[in-house]
């Protein structure tokens, strides 16, 4: 089953509302760290490619060039239109975008050669219903690539980092730990080939401003607050620095590259 209707419209709000700083505000995906993902999972150019949860399509128009074909899915409609504009902007024709949900993909079993997604699991209330959706559409011989942030293993922390995160996004659900990804994907059947957590700090104030929220609105403060708080003693896990007036925060991005077990269910 799908999720609620309620996340969904959550997600969708939010993502419609943040398109545009979404796509400015993209440190992340600079030419050479999309380069990186994409070279791990080694494309060919008679592969089939589809990036769940694609966003403005970043990732979809890294891979088009080095396979025949590169399709994204994505929920929010002002995000499948931005991915279109930049498809235009960068003149490339072997790709496409789709509207539909990650947790109930509209493509037959055994589709796709690469399946990636990247950070969108902590916006999901079912990630292991997506993944499995995700290992679903993969040829038995495909690699899955999953990117995310991975939360810290203390509970506390896990705790206070999460709720830091909704209340700058109310469309987060929960970052997962690297427990509970390795033992979703040993659920799932699927062998981690390759694992890279790399710590990526970033500005906090840039951060907000990609969420939708700027210094002026009153969750800027309340977040900026509940940040400041856990500097003594990392109590969040976002090993947060003063740097004029702006705070550095750190996130550890995940990579995981996965290869379906022999054998699976
Ligand atoms: C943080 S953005 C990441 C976008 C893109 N993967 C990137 O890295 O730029 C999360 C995206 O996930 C999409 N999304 C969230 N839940 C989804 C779901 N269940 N199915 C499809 N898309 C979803 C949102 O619409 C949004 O575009």
């Amino acid at each position: 089953m799908s999720m609620s209707k309620k996340h969904s419209d959550i997600i969708q709000k939010q993502f419609t509302k943040t398109t545009e700083a979404f796509s400015e505000f993209a440190p992340r995906d600079t030419a050479e760290m999309l380069a990186v993902r994409v070279d791990l999972v080694k494309p060919q150019p008679h592969e089939l490619s589809l990036d769940v949860a694609c966003g403005p399509g970043t990732l979809v128009l890294a891979m088009a060039p080095r396979v025949l074909f590169a399709r994204g899915i994505d929920l929010t409609r002002a995000m499948l239109l931005q991915a279109r504009r930049f498809q235009a902007q960068a003149n490339l024709v072997n790709a496409c975008f789709d509207r539909g949900d990650a947790e109930q993909l509209p493509y037959p079993d055994a589709s796709f050669h690469v399946v990636t997604c990247q950070f969108c699991f902590h916006h999901m209330p079912k990630p292991t219903a997506a993944l499995r959706e995700m290992a679903r559409v993969a040829r038995p011989e495909g690699r899955v690539m999953v990117i995310d942030s991975v939360a810290p293993e203390s509970d506390e922390k896990w705790e206070l980092h999460n709720q830091i995160e909704r209340k700058r996004d109310p469309s987060h659900t929960a970052s997962l730990r690297l427990t509970d990804f390795l033992a979703m994907f040993e659920g799932l059947s699927l062998r981690v080939a390759r694992q890279r957590i790399r710590r990526q700090t970033r500005s906090f104030n840039q951060w907000m401003l990609r969420a939708g929220v700027p210094s002026s609105h009153e969750r800027y403060r309340e977040v900026c607050r509940m940040m400041e708080e856990s500097i003594a003693g990392d109590t969040a896990g976002f090993s947060p620095q003063p740097n004029g007036g702006d705070l550095t925060i750190v996130h550890h991005e995940g990579m995981f590259l996965l290869a379906r077990e022999e054998n699976s269910p």
